[in-house]
């Protein structure tokens, strides 16, 4: 049975600017703005940092599609993701079977200099360029199932809403 596609899902490696872009987004389309970490820390009641700390990456990613599929069975949303939603087959299957899915892409120079002042990242603790770097490699294909990228290298975020809603809204006719 074909499920139509009614959810807007933003994808992305950290640091490509998924939660700016739904923040924006929130506010100018409508549809309810959820986001799969947001969704966890409320459930667990402390941040991603510590589940990680505490359970181990392992259990978080069920967590996650665990909130992956509560989201998709909903009402349309504009959903936000973490960028290691794309490691798990079914997870990339069930985002493209039920919504348009928007990859936010930035270069790896790029993502090590926006988070470089941002430690809470549970797997870029240590040699964030090194770590980056070794992510980048192991996701390299995963995010290329999006209906649409955008490099957001040299964007800035108002550009980067603008192609989301240009994009969004020529699905709606
Ligand atoms: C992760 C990305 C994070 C968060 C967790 C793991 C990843 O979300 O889900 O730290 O594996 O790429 P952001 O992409 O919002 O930073």
């Amino acid at each position: 049975m074909e499920t139509a596609k009614k959810h807007l899902i933003i994808i992305g490696f950290m640091g490509t600017g998924k939660t700016t872009a739904g923040q924006q987004l929130a506010a100018q389309i409508n549809l309810p703005w959820v986001d799969t970490d947001q969704q966890i820390e409320q459930k667990w009641g402390f941040s991603v940092a510590e589940y990680f700390q505490r359970y181990g990456e392992a259990s978080f990613r069920e967590q996650e599609t665990d909130v992956l599929q509560q989201l998709l069975s909903g009402p349309p949303s504009l959903i936000t993701t973490g960028g290691g939603i794309v490691l798990k087959p079914e997870n990339r299957a069930m985002m493209k079977e039920q919504g348009w899915v928007i990859h936010l892409y930035a270069t790896p120079e790029e993502i090590i200099r926006r988070l470089s002042a941002n430690r809470d990242r549970p797997l870029l603790q240590g040699d964030i360029r090194q770590k980056v770097r070794q992510l980048f490699r192991e996701r390299d294909g995963k995010y290329d199932f999006a209906d649409c990228t955008i490099n957001t290298t040299s964007c800035s975020p108002d550009d980067v809403v603008e192609k989301i809603l240009s994009f969004w809204q020529r699905r709606q006719v």
